[in-house]
């Protein structure tokens, strides 16, 4: 006889096999805890209670009121970290093969159930569970770490960018400033004036360097003016740095977007016209934004060299792995679409459904 507590919901209408499965159990088990269910609703009424806490559910598959995949998919929702063991009089084993992928821990025949098989079944059942629930919990724990992370490197490039934009610029322009009224000055002789010009001018181009410096860090228009803005100004750097043409196409006004997406959008984005300039040979690129399905829709296509899949496989290249990890931080679907000499296709959507990150202004 096993001992433990097993907290155990029955949900079946046909009382002779309830007994047996009853009977079944409490052959295996020192008492255990078991609940009856004789409808889906009756069953969903003792799911929603928390106070049940229930390891494992045996469900037969013809209720009432519900039968089939329909009525796996409405325990499971309400299943609540239940295991869930599929009780059924027919065999189908395509059918038994589609309950498990739907996330049922196992499918039996009643005419094969025995007690031991059936308390193996639950034994295992609630341990792999427990194991998925574990795996998930940690799995939520890398990703809020992922997040934070992000967050901090954000903050940081901005505080950055800041000092260099404030600080440094500030300094430089005070020494242009000297530098002209000691130009004004009637005792230098022309050959200093010269001098003093071409330092001017060097000043004038650091001042360029940082400034654009600050803007690749974080770029002020993204905070300012928002993401399209921000994206608007990246294409016009790129066309401005690599004299490759940028076509640029948007249908939709922008949508309000959550900052931690906006950053990230930009972020995938920047990465895409980096890799174009650096490895496509393109000649064009065309950025399109749009709306599709309710959703934000960003593709961004080069008329490059492309890749081959291997290539575009290769989970060690940062970038691409980068680009798709932001995707994932934001609940946006990504697309790296490419071909040797057919250039490559970057598509991203950011849907509706992540409704913390976008709404319509
Ligand atoms: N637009 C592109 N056109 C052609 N090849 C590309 C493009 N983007 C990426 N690649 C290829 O994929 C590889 C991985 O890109 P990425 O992960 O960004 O790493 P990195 O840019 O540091 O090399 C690049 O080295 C390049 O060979
Ligand atoms: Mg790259």
């Amino acid at each position: 006889m096993n001992r433990g507590e097993y907290n155990i919901l029955v949900i079946e209408d046909n009382p002779g096999d309830f007994a047996l499965v009853e009977e079944f159990l409490l052959e295996q088990i020192e008492s255990p805890r078991i609940k009856s269910a004789k409808s889906y609703a009756e069953a969903r009424d003792l799911l929603n209670d928390q106070f049940h806490g229930f390891d494992v559910i045996l469900l037969d598959l013809s209720l009432p009121d519900k039968t089939g995949i329909l009525l796996i998919q409405d325990i499971l929702e309400v299943a609540a970290g239940a295991a869930v063991i599929v009780l059924t009089g027919y065999s189908d084993l395509s059918f038994g093969v589609k309950s498990l992928s739907l996330g049922v821990s196992d499918y039996i025949l009643k005419d094969e159930l025995s007690s031991l098989s059936l308390y193996k079944s639950l034994v295992y059942g609630i341990e792999r569970r427990r194991i998925i629930t574990a795996l998930e919990e940690s799995e939520k724990r890398a990703r809020n770490f992922a997040q934070q992370l992000n967050n901090a490197v954000e903050e940081e490039r901005k505080g950055i960018a800041r000092e260099i934009h404030d600080e440094f610029g500030q300094q430089l322009s005070g020494l242009k400033m000297l530098l002209a009224s000691l130009k004004r000055s009637t005792s230098l002789g022309s050959d200093a004036e010269t001098t003093i010009e071409a330092m001017v001018s060097d000043l004038d181009n650091s001042i360029l360097t940082l400034r654009r410096i600050a803007s690749e860090l974080r770029p002020v228009l993204i905070d300012k003016l928002g993401l399209f803005a921000a994206i608007e100004w990246l294409a016009g750097e790129f066309k401005k740095k690599t004299g490759i043409g940028c076509d640029m196409y948007v249908d939709i006004s922008q949508p309000t977007i959550g900052k931690m997406a906006e950053i990230n959008v930009f972020r995938i984005c920047q990465e895409a016209f980096t890799n174009i300039a650096r490895h496509s040979g393109a000649t064009n690129v065309t950025l399109k934004i749009s709306n599709e399905d309710e959703g934000l829709f960003i593709s961004i296509a080069d008329n490059g060299k492309g890749m081959t899949e291997e290539a575009l496989q290769k989970n060690l290249s940062m970038g691409l792995l980068n680009m798709k990890e932001r995707a994932n931080l934001i609940g946006a679907e990504i697309d790296i679409k490419s071909a040797p000499e057919k250039g490559t296709k970057i598509e991203l959507k950011l849907g509706i459904h992540a409704e913390e990150n976008i709404s319509s202004r």
